[in-house]
C-alpha cells in the first residue's frame, strides 16, 4: 500500500513539474517581455535588409548590424543567406547583447530557395494542391537549411488585371482557388512543427487587396465596396490564418482612403477582433514611411504612431519605429500596451520557431551543404513544371511531336535563356542550374533529330535582323518550335504594362514564320495572361509554360515529346485585349447582360466579347466527356448539404488527367451575385476509355456570401450548380434552398 502511494506522489509531482515547465508561448513571451526596457521593446520591432534591397533605399542609422544587434535595437533581418553569415549575427545576438533574444531571418521564397520552382501562377494551374504544398515544403527544407526561418509568402492577392506584373506571383482570380492554395503553402512552409529545424515561418501577403490596384497599375489606389473586398479579395488571406500562418505582411496601397499599414480596420478590427489571431504583422518595405507620401502621416514620427495604434507590428526598412517610438511612448502619445502586443507577438513565434531554445537550430553547415539544390528538391522542380504547363491549342493534335521527325527549328531568345526561366522572384536561383528549352529539346531527341536554332527576335527592342537566319532554319525543318513570351523582369514588382501583347517584335516574327508555311508550336513564357488573339487564329500548337523554374526545359520537352500529358489549368481569364481588362468569370449579370441581338447591352462593340481562354480552361492530349449531373436532392434546407455527381470519361488515346470543377450560381439575393462561383474541384487520372464517378458535397459553408446587411450567410432561393472542364464548357442543374 505504502509503494503505490508513493508511486502516486512520484507521478502527480512529475506531472506538475512537466505542466509548470509547458508554459504557453504566451506565458513565455510575456516573461521575456517582464525583463525588457522600452528600448528593448522596440528593437524586436525593427527589422533591417541585409545584402541586398528589395525596395528603395531608405535613411538608416549609422550604426551597422553588428552593433544595433549587441545594444538589442534589431529584431529581424531580411535578405541574408547562409549558414554562416546568419550564425555570426545570431550569435552576436544570443552572446553579446543584455537579453539574448535570437533575431528571426526573413527571405522571399516566394517559388524556391536555390533551386527554383515554376511562379506561383504557374503552380496554381497545376490545380493540385498537394502538389503545391510539396513544392512548398520542398522550398522550406532547402531555405531553413540555408539558415532561414520566415519566409515572406504566400503571396494570395487576387488579381482581376494581367496589366499588374505581381499577377504572378499569386494564384490567379478566384478567391476558393486562392485559397486552397494558401493553405497548402502555409502547410508547406511551416509543416506540422514549426519548432523543427526544417519548418519556416509562413507571411501572408499583401495584407490586403493589393492587387486591386486601379488599372493594374502597381502601388496604385484601390478602393472597392467592403461587400467586394470580404467576398471575393479577403478569403485567400483567411484561409491562410486559419491554416495558422504565424505572420502577415501589411501592403502598399491604400484601400478607401486609408492606407493598409496604417489601417485599424484590416489590422485591429480584422486582425485581432474578428480571426483573433496572434499573427504578428511586418509592414513591407518602408510602407509605414510610406504613410506621409500617402498623406495620412506629416513626418515619419506620425507614421510611427499610426503603424503601431494600427498594430503593424515589425518596421521593415522605414526606420519609423527605430528613430520615435521609444519618444512616442515616453511623450504619451502611444500607449505602452501596443508596444507591448506587438513585442508578444514577435516574441511568441520565435518561440514557436524554436529560436529561444536553440537559436543555431538552423545553422547546421553540414545540412546546408547537403540540402541546398538536393536531387529530391530538384526532382520536385521538374513534377510541379510538368503539372503548371496548359496546353491552350493543339490543332490536329501535333502534338506530341514525333521523336522521328528529321529536323525540328527552335527559334527565340527565350529558348536559350538560362535566365528568363527563373522568373521575377527567385533570389537565390542560379541561371547555370536552369535546363533552358533548347536543352531540354536537344537532351531528348538531339540525338535522332537534327536541332536547328536561331534567335530571330529578342523578347525586347524592335531588331528584326535576326528573322531572316529563323526562317532560313525554319525552312529546312519539318516543326518550327517558337519560345516567345516576356522576359524575367518584364513581370513582377513594379513591372506593369499598358499592353499584354507579347513584346518586341517577336509577334512579326511568327508572322513571317508563318509564311514558311510549316507547322508552328508556339511556347509562350510569361507572368501574366497575354493577349494572343492572332497566336491563336494562326499556329498549330500553344502551351503555357509560365516563368518555369530550373527544370522548365526537361519539363517542356516531356511535353512536346508526349511523355507527358498537360494538364494545367488557367487559374485567371486571358483577355483579347487590353481593352477587355478586367475580365473574370465571376463577374456580376448586371441589368443589361450582353445579348449579340440587343443593341443596349452590355458589351464592346468593336471585338469578340468573350476571353480568348476562359478561367479553369486547359486542354489535354487526350479528350474527355461528361455525364449529365445527378444531384441526391432537389432542394435542400439552409443547414443541410447536396450531394452533386457526375460521370467523366477518357474517351482518347491517351492517359490523362483532368480538373473536374463545380461551380454554383445564386440566380437571386438580396444583393447582386456572379453568374458563377467555383466552389470545388477535383483532379483525376483516366486511362483510356476509363470512366469514374466524381461526387462533390456542396455545404452551406460554400453558399455564403455577405448580404445586404453585411451579415454572412445562406440565403434561401434558387440555385444552378456546373460541373465541367472550365468556367464555360459545363453542364449544369438546379436546386433550391428552403428555409
Ligand atoms: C518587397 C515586396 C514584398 C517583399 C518585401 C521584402 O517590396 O513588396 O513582397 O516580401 O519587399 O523583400
Amino acid at each position: 500500500m505504502k509503494n503505490i502511494k508513493l508511486i502516486l506522489i512520484f507521478f502527480i509531482t512529475l506531472s506538475l513539474t512537466v505542466i509548470a515547465q509547458k508554459k504557453s508561448f504566451k506565458e513565455r513571451a510575456d516573461s521575456v517581455l517582464a525583463l525588457m526596457t522600452l528600448e528593448e521593446k522596440v528593437g524586436q520591432l525593427v527589422q533591417y535588409s541585409g545584402d541586398w534591397a528589395t525596395g528603395a533605399e531608405t535613411s538608416r542609422p549609422k550604426e551597422g548590424s553588428d552593433e544595433l544587434i549587441r545594444k538589442g535595437k534589431v529584431g529581424s533581418f531580411l535578405n541574408i543567406t547562409g549558414v554562416s553569415k546568419i550564425k555570426k549575427l545570431q550569435k552576436i545576438a544570443v552572446e553579446e547583447s543584455r537579453l539574448k533574444i535570437p533575431l528571426i531571418f526573413g527571405l522571399d521564397v516566394i517559388h524556391g530557395y536555390e533551386a527554383t520552382f515554376p511562379i506561383p501562377l504557374a503552380e496554381a494551374s497545376t490545380w493540385n494542391p498537394a502538389l503545391v504544398e510539396k513544392s512548398a515544403r520542398m522550398q522550406a527544407i532547402e531555405a531553413s537549411a540555408a539558415g532561414i526561418n520566415w519566409t515572406f509568402n504566400p503571396m494570395v492577392d487576387i488579381a482581376h488585371n494581367p496589366r499588374w506584373g505581381r499577377i504572378m506571383e499569386g494564384s490567379g482570380e478566384d478567391p476558393y482557388l486562392g485559397s486552397v492554395m494558401a493553405a497548402a503553402r502555409v502547410r508547406g512552409y511551416q509543416g506540422n512543427d514549426l519548432s523543427a529545424n526544417n519548418t519556416i515561418l509562413a507571411c501572408v501577403k499583401h495584407y490586403a487587396a493589393y492587387g486591386g490596384a486601379e488599372g493594374g497599375r502597381d502601388y496604385n489606389t484601390v478602393d472597392m465596396s467592403e461587400r467586394n473586398f470580404r467576398d471575393f479579395y479577403l478569403p485567400p488571406y483567411k484561409a491562410a490564418i486559419e491554416a495558422g500562418a504565424g505572420s502577415l505582411m501589411a501592403c502598399f496601397n491604400e484601400i478607401g482612403g486609408v492606407p493598409a499599414s496604417s489601417s485599424q480596420f484590416l489590422m485591429t478590427h480584422i486582425l485581432r477582433n474578428e480571426w483573433k489571431t496572434d499573427a504578428f504583422v511586418v509592414s513591407d518595405w518602408n510602407s509605414i514611411g510610406e504613410l506621409i507620401p500617402h498623406g495620412v502621416a506629416k513626418d515619419l514620427k506620425q507614421a510611427a504612431e499610426l503603424g503601431i495604434k494600427a498594430t503593424v507590428d515589425m518596421d521593415m526598412e522605414s526606420n519609423a519605429y527605430y528613430y520615435h517610438l521609444v519618444d512616442l511612448v515616453k511623450e504619451g502619445k502611444v500607449d505602452i500596451k501596443f508596444v507591448d502586443d506587438a513585442v508578444r507577438r514577435v516574441l511568441i513565434a520565435k518561440f514557436k520557431l524554436g529560436l529561444f531554445d536553440d537559436p543555431y537550430k538552423y545553422c547546421d553547415e553540414e545540412r546546408e551543404k547537403k540540402t541546398i539544390m538536393s536531387k529530391e528538391i530538384i526532382k520536385a522542380t521538374k513534377e510541379v513544371a510538368l503539372e503548371s504547363i496548359v496546353l491552350l491549342k493543339n490543332e490536329k493534335n501535333l502534338l506530341p511531336l514525333s521523336k522521328k521527325l528529321k529536323s525540328i527549328a527552335v527559334v527565340g531568345q527565350l529558348a536559350k535563356s538560362k535566365d528568363d526561366p527563373l522568373g521575377g522572384w527567385s533570389q537565390k536561383g542560379d541561371s547555370n542550374s536552369v535546363v533552358s528549352i533548347l536543352e531540354g529539346i536537344e537532351k531528348k531527341v538531339g540525338k535522332e533529330i537534327k536541332i536547328n536554332y536561331a534567335v530571330g527576335a529578342k523578347f525586347k527592342g524592335n531588331d528584326k535582323s535576326g528573322f531572316k537566319e529563323a526562317i532560313k532554319v525554319a525552312k529546312k525543318s519539318d516543326v518550327i518550335i517558337a519560345v516567345v513570351g516576356e522576359g524575367r523582369y518584364m513581370n513582377g514588382e513594379a513591372a506593369s504594362r499598358a499592353t499584354l501583347d507579347i513584346p518586341g517584335v517577336q509577334e512579326d516574327l511568327l508572322k513571317e514564320l508563318k509564311k514558311t508555311g510549316k507547322p508552328i508550336v508556339v511556347v509562350l513564357m510569361n507572368g501574366r495572361p497575354l493577349t494572343i488573339p492572332w497566336v491563336q487564329e494562326n499556329v498549330n500548337s500553344i502551351l503555357e509554360i509560365w516563368s518555369p523554374g530550373i527544370s522548365g526545359g526537361d519539363a517542356v520537352a516531356d511535353i512536346i515529346f508526349g511523355d507527358y500529358n498537360p494538364s494545367g489549368k488557367l487559374p485567371v481569364t486571358f483577355p483579347r485585349y487590353v481593352g477587355q481588362v478586367p475580365i473574370y468569370y465571376n463577374h456580376k449579370n448586371t441589368g443589361r447582360p450582353h445579348n449579340p441581338n440587343d443593341h443596349y447591352t452590355s458589351y464592346y462593340m468593336d471585338l469578340e466579347n468573350t476571353p480568348l481562354y476562359p478561367f479553369g480552361f486547359g486542354l489535354s492530349y487526350t479528350t474527355f466527356e461528361y455525364s449529365d449531373i445527378k444531384l441526391d436532392k432537389k432542394e435542400i434546407k439552409m443547414n443541410e448539404t447536396l450531394k452533386v455527381s457526375v460521370e467523366v470519361k477518357n474517351s482518347g488515346e491517351r492517359e490523362g488527367s483532368e480538373v473536374v470543377q463545380l461551380y454554383i450560381r445564386d440566380l437571386v439575393g438580396s444583393v447582386t451575385r456572379p453568374v458563377k462561383e467555383l466552389k470545388d474541384f477535383v483532379k483525376i487520372n483516366l486511362k483510356p476509355g476509363e470512366t469514374k464517378k466524381v461526387d462533390f458535397i456542396i455545404t452551406p459553408d460554400k453558399l455564403k456570401f455577405h448580404d445586404i446587411n453585411m451579415n454572412y450567410v445562406v440565403e434561401p432561393g434558387d440555385f444552378k450548380v456546373f460541373v465541367g472542364t472550365n468556367s464555360i464548357d459545363v453542364k449544369e442543374a438546379s436546386f433550391k434552398v428552403i428555409e
